[in-house]
């Protein structure tokens, strides 16, 4: 009998689930559109559409086959979007919709609070904070460790893997990028990629962390690229 047939295949399919028995968190994802200078949003917060109709139905797409999206407070109230799949037929493939939120800026009018009881939807914010949703039918509010940056990105993971999920996709914003990017918790990256510019006065796709050395920069190696209409989709594992 031969062992370890295509073993690199398998723990790439089961990445999630291996991670989830060896680290005690999920395999993470972070999901990007960016113009072809690295921006998000321009300088006035418009971020819809940057890419085109394939991409996009993409990302939803790549949304399926997560158990969770998460995104920070500052992408619910800028966008209030809406984190389910809108590809016919696959509607209840949604995931479970995370919310960073620890200063309770995430309030009643959000998607994410109307449609709470449509999809599952957590709202995680400081241990001991009082959120004003905690009693809202349909919600879920769970309080995590804070470090000076916000949340503690493992204390999120480990709220999330506590709850069943093996694989999450964070969906933005910046902040949030940089914060699980700085705590090496990004396994891979899809970055899809508009053929426009939008220069430095828009949204950079990750915030600052204070990075000095290029030898400390988090290496990703590309899998495969593939184009989408106009657009480039970018699939990436990070180099361990
Ligand atoms: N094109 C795209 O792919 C895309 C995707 C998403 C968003 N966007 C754009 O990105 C912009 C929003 O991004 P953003 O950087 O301002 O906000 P963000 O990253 O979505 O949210 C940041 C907020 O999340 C909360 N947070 C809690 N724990 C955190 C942690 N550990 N790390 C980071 N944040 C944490 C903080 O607020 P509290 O103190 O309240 O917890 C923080 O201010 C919008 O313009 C949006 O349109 C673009």
């Amino acid at each position: 009998m031969e062992l370890g047939l295509c073993e690199e295949e398998a723990r790439a399919v089961n990445e999630g689930f291996l991670l989830a028995k060896t680290a005690g968190r999920p395999m993470v994802t972070l999901k990007l559109a960016s113009s072809l200078d690295g921006e998000i949003a321009t300088g006035a917060g418009e971020s819809k559409w940057i890419t085109g109709e394939l991409a996009r139905r993409r990302a939803h797409l790549i949304r399926s086959q997560h158990d969770a999206v998460l995104v920070g407070s500052g992408t619910a109230l800028a966008d209030n979007p809406r984190l389910d799949v809108r590809l016919p037929g696959m509607e209840a493939l949604a995931p479970l919709r995370v919310v960073l939120d620890g200063r309770c800026r995430v309030g009643e009018a959000l998607d994410l609070v109307q449609r709470a009881g449509e999809q599952r939807t957590l709202i995680l914010t400081g241990e001991g904070t009082q959120h004003p949703l905690a009693e809202r039918p349909g919600l879920e509010v769970c309080g995590v460790a804070e470090t000076e940056e916000g949340l503690a990105p493992a204390a999120v993971l480990a709220a999330l893997a506590r709850r069943g999920v093996t694989r999450v996709m964070i969906e933005g914003g910046a902040e949030v990028a940089a914060t699980f990017l700085k705590a090496d918790l990004v396994d891979r990256i899809r970055w899809f990629r508009a053929p426009k510019v939008i220069g430095g006065d828009g949204r950079a796709a990750v915030s600052g962390w204070g990075l000095a050395h290029l030898i400390d920069a988090p290496r990703f190696t590309r899998l495969r690229v593939e184009r989408l209409e106009e657009d480039l989709l970018e699939s990436l594992r990070r180099a361990r």
